[in-house]
């Protein structure tokens, strides 16, 4: 066994199936100390949220957060998003300009304050008429130049995010960083905003048994034989994964 790099979704990827999650936890746990193994959660979660949810399910301390769909890196339990990643994000970036032209459209409902961020604009919109507004959306951003992205999820969330960002590109420059090949990082996830972390390059990858209609149809569209649909759901699937590539016995 060696070392790789575990990059996981929380909701309904990592977190949903409490058993299976303590296995997980355990077998993580000691492949970090043994190996050197390092954990990192890609969540579309702001930091506030990430918290709540880690004390309800009492995860372990990952190596890296990444937080806002991709926006937000903390390494080592730092309370401050790492500068470097922020400087990449912020050219063309510009958040009153794209409220300006979101406010013209009733169908686009604020998220909570605390989910937006200095890199990302969140709503709600509703599936029924998601398609409509979102290529009418993305039409009138594109005039504006604007260097974004739309990033829609489990039929009712919408982020908007810069160009240079996302969950894949985010654990991209961690990849890198710590030096790890493709072949050894895995990455896992179940809905919408996790299609960056199985398309941006040839890292191993784990699509949950729950995952959402929108991953499954990107999934058949794009096959690959370094992409794994597992059966069990959750940390069940990843456990299931982990093993299908060989990363845990
Ligand atoms: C999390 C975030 C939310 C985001 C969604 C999808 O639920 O709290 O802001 O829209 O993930 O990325
Ligand atoms: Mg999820």
């Amino acid at each position: 066994m060696t070392s790789f790099l575990f990059v996981t979704d929380l909701d309904n990827t990592l977190v949903g199936n409490d058993a299976a999650l303590v296995e997980l936890n355990d077998r993580l746990q000691k492949h970090r100390q043994e190996y050197g193994t390092k954990i990192v959660y890609a969540t579309g979660r702001s930091p506030l949220l990430y918290r709540e949810l880690q004390v309800e399910k009492n995860l372990l301390q990952p190596d890296a957060l990444v937080s806002s769909v991709g926006t937000e890196i903390y390494l080592n339990g730092s309370n401050q998003p790492d500068a470097g990643w922020s400087e990449i994000l912020s050219p063309g970036w510009d958040r009153e300009l794209i409220l300006s032209i979101t406010d013209k459209y009733p169908e686009l409902t604020l998220q909570p304050d605390s989910e937006q961020r200095p890199f990302k604009v969140s709503f709600f919109l509703e599936q029924a008429v998601a398609s409509g507004i979102l290529s009418q959306l993305e039409l009138e951003l594109q005039k504006s130049n604007l260097k974004k992205k739309l990033i829609y999820s489990s039929g009712i969330d919408l982020d908007i995010v810069p160009l240079s960002s996302d969950k894949g590109q985010a654990m991209q420059f961690l990849r890198q960083k710590w030096k790890f090949a493709a072949e050894q990082t895995v990455v896992c996830g179940d809905s919408g905003n996790d299609i960056a972390l199985f398309a941006v390059g040839n890292e191993r990858g784990i699509i949950v048994g729950n995952a959402r209609p929108e991953l499954l149809q990107w999934h058949n569209e794009h096959p690959a034989d370094y992409r794994y649909l597992a059966q069990n759901f959750c940390a069940g699937g990843i456990l299931e994964g982990l093993k299908y590539f060989g990363f845990l016995e």
